[in-house]
């Protein structure tokens, strides 16, 4: 089978947001935090009406449509999410009311693991289509969350969306084997052990650390192989042989600064130890367990690749800046981003680097290689902005109120949630009851 990627993209978000600089103000801290310091404009949220089923439901359907797939096409569905609402079914089979009863032969089931589940599934996904189980159907991939946290300086950096991808052969973006990485470990800083509780425990400073160390053992892995495969001089690949980057991005300062890391990792294997003195004063710059990011080497390595960040990173950030960490979705809400951003013959022959994390740990960087205009998907996201900008503000009180009542209410029985219908997206699925069994039912405007 040839090409194996993505044929189709399709991205789903709620219809209100709070802004980022209206939150600073409302938090009281001090101007420019939010919107500068972790580089964030808008939060997208949710009200009672939604839950990660009903925007499952909304991103497949949408997706189905808009690509006019057939439902008896699909062989493989999985969902990559950590927003767990029950502790068996998983939000697979709630998708299998799209399918049922034309189509109930559909392998795949959910993945957990923070933010990392939605890059589980698609490699599950494309080593299905890879195999010799392959029945020569389709696959699709879901990856979203409901991000949020409790009040504190954690709470603007939270986001909602869900993203659906179409994965099969003869794909214009194919996923590049042979050269990908993944870094796995044991850490406690991101974690969910509260069932009574949509929010995490997080240890904000140690979670960036991860992150930053994580993609530093990643990209080492992924650029060694690299050179191998296409029998490069070793230490000769560096940035310049990706033409975009998408990140997941828990806020989009953070990306920044893992670009700017990578930066440094070119620049540690350039073996310039001359130019060194210059920059840093770290005092073994080949140590990658460290995972600190001397400041100023920091400051240093993110002015030196800031022409690059525009041209390379920031097509794929607008869906971070604009709805926030959609967690699992984030990802790939970056590659909406670019595909959305960027024009289909401008992709042509370009690689797209990839870089997954989840905390806890789990991370693996990848490319995608643009072999034919993605001229489809670009068409069917060519709204994405318009859409971005049709959604209603909401102020940070009515906000707050709003994350009030998904804690009171969260993991109740035999409730009718209130949130208001016409304020979502037509053709959006949302929450109608959920039984004195729990069994939670679903409407569609
Ligand atoms: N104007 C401009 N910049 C400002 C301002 C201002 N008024 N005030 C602060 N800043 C800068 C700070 O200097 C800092 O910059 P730096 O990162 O370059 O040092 C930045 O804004 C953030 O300020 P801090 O004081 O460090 O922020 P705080 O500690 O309050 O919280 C944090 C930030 C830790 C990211 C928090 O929001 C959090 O815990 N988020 C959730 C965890 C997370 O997203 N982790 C990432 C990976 S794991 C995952 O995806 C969930």
């Amino acid at each position: 089978v040839r090409n194996v990627g993505i044929l189709g993209m399709e991205i789903y978000f709620p219809k209100q947001y709070v802004d980022q600089q209206e939150l600073e103000t409302f938090d009281g801290v001090s101007a420019g935090k939010y919107t500068i310091g972790l580089g964030q404009h808008r939060m997208a949220f949710c009200d009672d009406r939604e839950d990660i089923n009903s925007m499952s439901l909304t991103v497949v359907q949408n997706l189905l449509s808009n690509y006019q797939i057939p439902i008896t096409s699909i062989g493989r569905l999985e969902v990559g999410t950590e927003t767990i609402i029950d502790k068996s079914k998983s939000v697979k089979t709630v998708l299998m009311q799209l399918f049922s009863p034309h189509n109930n032969e559909i392998e795949g089931i959910d993945t957990t693991n923070a933010c990392y589940g939605g890059t589980s599934a698609l490699f599950n996904a494309v080593n299905w289509v890879q195999s010799e189980n392959w029945d020569g159907r389709l696959a699709i991939v879901v990856a979203g969350d409901i991000a949020i946290y409790a009040p504190g300086n954690a709470r603007p950096t939270g986001g909602a969306g869900c993203v659906a991808m179409l994965v099969g052969p003869g794909a214009p973006i194919v996923l590049e084997s042979g050269h990908r990485s993944t870094f796995m470990d044991h850490t406690w800083d991101f974690y969910k052990p509260d069932f009574g509780s949509e929010y995490p425990f997080v240890d904000g400073k140690l979670s960036a650390s991860c992150y930053l160390n994580a993609i530093d053992h990643c990209y080492r892995k992924y650029i060694d192989r690299f050179e191998k495969s296409h029998g490069m001089a070793p230490h000769s690949a560096t940035l310049s042989d990706f033409d975009y980057f998408c990140f997941h991005s828990p806020y989009t300062k953070l990306v920044q600064k893992a670009f700017a890391r990578l930066g440094f990792i070119d620049f540690l294997r350039s073996h310039q130890p001359g130019k060194w003195a210059k920059i840093g004063r770290v005092e073994d710059p080949m140590k990658v367990d460290d995972p600190s990011f001397d400041k100023d080497v920091e400051k240093t390595f993110v002015a030196m690749t800031e022409d690059l960040f525009k041209s390379k990173v920031d097509p794929s950030l607008l869906a971070a800046r604009e709805l926030g960490n959609m967690y699992a979705g984030s990802l790939y809400g970056g590659l909406v981003s670019l595909l959305s951003e960027v024009k289909p013959d401008q992709l042509v022959g370009k690689r797209i680097g990839l870089f997954s994390y989840g905390s806890g740990l789990s991370s693996s960087m990848f490319s995608l290689r643009v072999v034919a205009p993605p001229t489809d998907i670009h068409g069917a996201l060519s709204d994405f902005r318009a859409r971005l900008s049709s959604r209603t503000r909401v102020d940070p009180a009515a906000f707050d109120a709003t994350m009030q009542r998904r804690e009171r209410t969260h993991g109740k029985k035999g409730y009718a949630p209130v949130g208001k219908i016409d304020g979502l997206f037509p053709g959006t699925f949302y929450l109608e009851n959920v039984d004195e069994r729990f069994r939670r039912s679903y409407g569609r405007c």
